[in-house]
């Protein structure tokens, strides 16, 4: 047992050194090509989803095609995922961990493949939005679908997603969009991971929680003065929701043995930030959420709780951190690293520590639309001009050069022991020398 475990983690941590390696080579390659660096992030001082929309639609309407392409280099940066013509509003992975899609104003959706994150070229398959565009993209729990948020439309279109024969896919709207049930800005959509319903949140403090056929089941009021954020948790059970109040709630979708829709309970409250909350993200186990203020700190939860004996969610950590309206928030699958953003740049936090890892500066053109880390936790991918940025997850990494250090200790066998050691090193060395390339940068 202990043997296999070491096995796959010496092969992960073999990968991890040829893909910092990989890292490093790049970076000297785009130093040499540099450019000048334009940010309109850097001089704006508007913020929010209100002057987002507003940056986005002035440059829909004037510059889509003057805009200067945002140059930009890091030596954690994996890859740029470059196709789309508009900005990139929203991102989302598979949870079979194959695709990333991603939409724009440009009136596609865009399925990347993920393993083509660390070659040269990145192929993508491109879903066309007829009439209209999407704003958010998500997938449905099995993979083979998406659903979209329509601009105009102003309510969610279902894509198919359908394998052809020569491996490539084809991608084909429902027969019917969903019907309009309320007029508001949207802020987010979601599917649960058991199939069972969907939401859409807007940012007064309405959200709909739809079944598939696209009948509302339950409209919840949020009661927090504005909705900032909202998302339903990877688990399927619960939909949280944050905004003006300090306060983030958590309800549970409730269903039957049978599967029938029986109603919405209030689960449990996040209690203790000090001002409204910007936005949150849950760990792939629904286990653990961290959120973020405007109060100026990100605190991490733990949410295992049974909530129906009464027991309440517990905090970890308070770390004070920069936020500002806008920020969103991502807690990598394990639940180890804590990424925000504010503005057009993107801090990577140790969870459990708190210690502040990576700073990444002005990634984007515009704020930070999306924040995602991948299903294996090795990816960190944004968005928020036309270029999706995807980044190594450099302290998730060492972590691991952790856990094989913990490995090491209590290895048993001496051929293994050398090459647990030796892998470490290698691992150590080079995220040393990607550090060293960030500093001089
Ligand atoms: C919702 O967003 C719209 C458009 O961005 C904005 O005009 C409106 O003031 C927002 N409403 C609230 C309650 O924040
Ligand atoms: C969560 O992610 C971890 C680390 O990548 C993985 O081992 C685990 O199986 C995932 N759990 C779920 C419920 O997806
Ligand atoms: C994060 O902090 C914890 C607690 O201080 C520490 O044990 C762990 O090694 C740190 N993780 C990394 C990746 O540095």
């Amino acid at each position: 047992m202990e043997v296999v475990a070491l096995v796959t983690l010496t092969l992960f941590l073999g990968g991890l050194v040829a893909l910092v390696a990989f890292a490093l080579g790049k970076r000297k390659e785009e130093l040499r090509g540099e450019a000048e660096q334009t940010s309109d992030c850097a001089s704006s001082t508007a913020k929010g989803p209100a002057a987002k929309k507003l940056k986005q639609e002035k440059l829909l309407r004037g510059r889509k095609n003057k805009s200067p392409q945002h140059d930009f280099s890091h030596p954690l940066l994996a890859c740029s995922l470059k196709g789309h013509s508009g900005i990139v509003t929203s991102l989302d992975f598979s949870s079979n961990g194959k695709y990333l899609a991603s939409c724009s104003d440009d009136r596609t959706v865009r399925i990347w493949s993920t393993k083509d994150f660390l070659n040269r070229d990145h192929k993508y398959m491109r879903a066309n939005v007829e009439l209209d565009h999407a704003t958010l993209v998500c997938f449905t729990p099995d993979s083979r679908a998406f659903i979209t948020w329509l601009s105009y439309g102003d309510t969610i279109r279902v894509f198919k997603m359908i394998k052809k024969d020569d491996g490539t896919m084809s991608f084909k709207p429902a027969a019917k969009d969903f019907p309009i049930k309320h007029k508001g800005s949207i802020i987010n959509i979601g599917m649960a991971d058991t199939g069972k319903f969907l939401m859409s949140a807007y940012n007064d403090t309405t959200i709909n929680i739809w079944n598939l056929k696209g009948e509302i089941l339950a409209s919840i009021n949020t009661n927090q003065m504005t909705n900032s954020y909202v998302a339903v948790s990877p688990c399927g059970r619960f939909v949280a929701s944050c905004g003006f109040t300090p306060d983030v709630k958590v309800w549970e979708v409730c269903f039957s043995k049978t599967g029938e829709f029986k109603e919405v309970t209030r689960a449990f409250e996040l209690k203790g930030h000090s001002a409204g909350v910007h936005a949150f993200a849950f760990s792939n186990d629904s286990h653990k959420m961290v959120t973020v203020s405007k109060d100026g700190t990100w605190k991490l939860w733990n949410t295992d709780v049974e909530y129906k004996k009464q027991q309440d969610p517990y905090l970890l950590k308070t770390v004070p951190c920069s936020s500002s309206k806008g920020s969103l928030a991502a807690l990598s699958p394990d639940g180890r690293v804590v990424a925000i953003s504010d503005g057009c740049n993107v801090a990577l936090y140790n969870a459990s520590s708190g210690e502040l890892e990576e700073q990444i500066l002005s990634i984007h053109s515009f704020e930070v639309t999306a924040l995602r880390f991948d299903v294996t936790g090795r990816f960190l991918a944004c968005s928020g001009d036309k270029a999706i940025r995807v980044f190594h997850n450099a302290p998730g990494y060492r972590a691991i050069i952790k856990d094989m250090q913990d490995m090491l200790k209590k290895a048993q066998n001496e051929g293994m022991k050398q090459r647990l050691q030796q892998q470490i090193s290698d691992a150590q060395k080079a995220l040393r020398a990607a550090k060293l390339a960030s500093s001089v940068h």
